[in-house]
């Protein structure tokens, strides 16, 4: 069978992304144009300005991932566009691009789910080393607008790598990345918080804890997550002490002046800080590892796929592979690049539904909450 070429665009959130991927398999070029920079003097990202953003974006970001493919407009197979789960001004620039280059080239326009990109993004990492994750398996995305936690199995309706899904679990309140970027603005080290918070959490070594995070406990549901009370309870230490507001506020300035590197970052923080830090990151980690594998066990499942921005994060990466070497079960992460939004993932999801015939029409819209299952 000839090779199916299929160009993706992401735009759901605040990274606009094009990539060029063969067979859900190869990954030609992938592009990605970070709004970062936009939304930091805000502290999180702000709809109006993403949209503005993407809409610049697009045109450029979508030539580029063509150029470095190699390819034409006119050798692509199809169109994969996000068609939620996200903000809908930003999800519409990529759609309402993706519509009228499908119609000018008559090429055939698939409509993906960012959930479902998510989970494509650990079996192209895997097809990147000559692997294929073993299903059924269970996937945890978690990242600054997800944490749920899903069934995969491979679908038996249809043909070429379609996925089945059974929701097992989800945040009730923010997602971990949400509250990494929260409690990260609110101890003055920036946005987004995971990375910073990541490596200061690293640095900690053993200074002593300030306080301690117990399990979270979420009634109904043991694979549900909840992460405002961990937030809430920083918050609450922080207000109790009155010692850290010089730090915070130093930090806040060297941020305000550009100086927002790691090393500088680090020399502003107490003993005391840096083990708030690792204490917050134990209790996040412990609570996505522990439901994750409760999930696997629950599932009688031997593998765990974990995608999202957060499972860039080192402990996090770390303590799931002790768990799971532990417990004989294989996890598999996504490199960072195809961690974090992009549109490799985008084109890897359309191309089951590509082969299945499952095409979009010109009538494609925008939807903030698009739930896979
Ligand atoms: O997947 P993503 O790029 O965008 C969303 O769909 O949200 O994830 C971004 C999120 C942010 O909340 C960011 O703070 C978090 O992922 N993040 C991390 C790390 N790197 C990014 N969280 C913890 N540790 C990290 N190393
Ligand atoms: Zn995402």
């Amino acid at each position: 069978m000839a090779e199916t070429r299929i160009l993706g665009i992401e735009s759901s959130c605040d990274e606009t992304a094009a990539a060029v991927v063969v067979d859900g398999r190869t990954i030609l070029s992938s592009v990605v144009a970070s709004q970062i920079d936009i939304h930091r003097k805000y502290g999180g990202v702000v709809p109006e300005l993403a949209s503005r953003e993407h809409l610049r974006q697009i045109v450029p970001v979508v030539r580029e991932a063509m150029e470095q493919s190699g390819l034409k407009f006119a050798d692509l197979d199809a169109i994969g566009v996000t068609q939620g789960p996200g903000l809908v001004g930003s999800l519409l620039v990529g759609i309402t691009y993706g519509k009228a280059l499908a119609a000018s080239l008559s090429k055939p326009l698939i409509a993906v789910n960012h959930l479902e990109g998510h989970i494509h993004a650990a079996f192209l990492e895997a097809h990147q080393h000559g692997e294929l994750p073993q299903l059924p398996a269970v996937c945890l995305i978690v990242s600054g607008g997800h944490t749920v936690l899903y069934e995969v199995k491979a679908s038996e309706a249809s043909r070429n790598g379609a996925f089945h899904y059974r929701k097992l679990g989800q945040t009730r309140d923010d997602a971990a990345g949400e509250a990494y970027d929260k409690v990260a603005k609110l101890l003055g080290l920036g946005y987004p918080g995971g990375p910073i918070l990541d490596r200061l959490a690293g640095a900690a070594g053993a200074a002593p804890a300030p306080t301690r995070f117990g399990p979270t406990k979420t009634r109904g549901n043991p694979l549900d997550f909840s992460f405002s009370g961990l937030k809430t309870a920083v918050l609450y230490h922080v207000r109790e002490h009155p010692e850290y507001d010089e730090e915070i506020h130093r930090r806040e300035e060297s941020l305000r002046t550009g100086h927002r590197r790691f090393e500088e970052l680090l020399q502003l923080c107490s003993p005391a800080m840096l083990g708030l830090v690792r204490e917050f990151q134990n209790a996040v980690v412990r609570d996505l590892v522990d439901r994750t594998m409760g999930a696997a066990e629950e599932c009688g499942v031997e593998t765990i796929l974990v995608s999202g921005g957060v499972a860039a994060n080192r402990q996090l990466r770390a303590t799931f592979e002790q768990r799971a070497e532990a417990g004989g079960l294989k996890v598999h992460f996504p490199s960072r690049a195809l961690s974090t939004d992009n549109a490799a993932m985008i084109a890897a999801a359309a191309y089951p539904r590509f082969v299945n015939r499952q095409l979009a029409n010109k009538s494609l819209n925008a939807l903030a909450s698009m739930p896979l299952a």
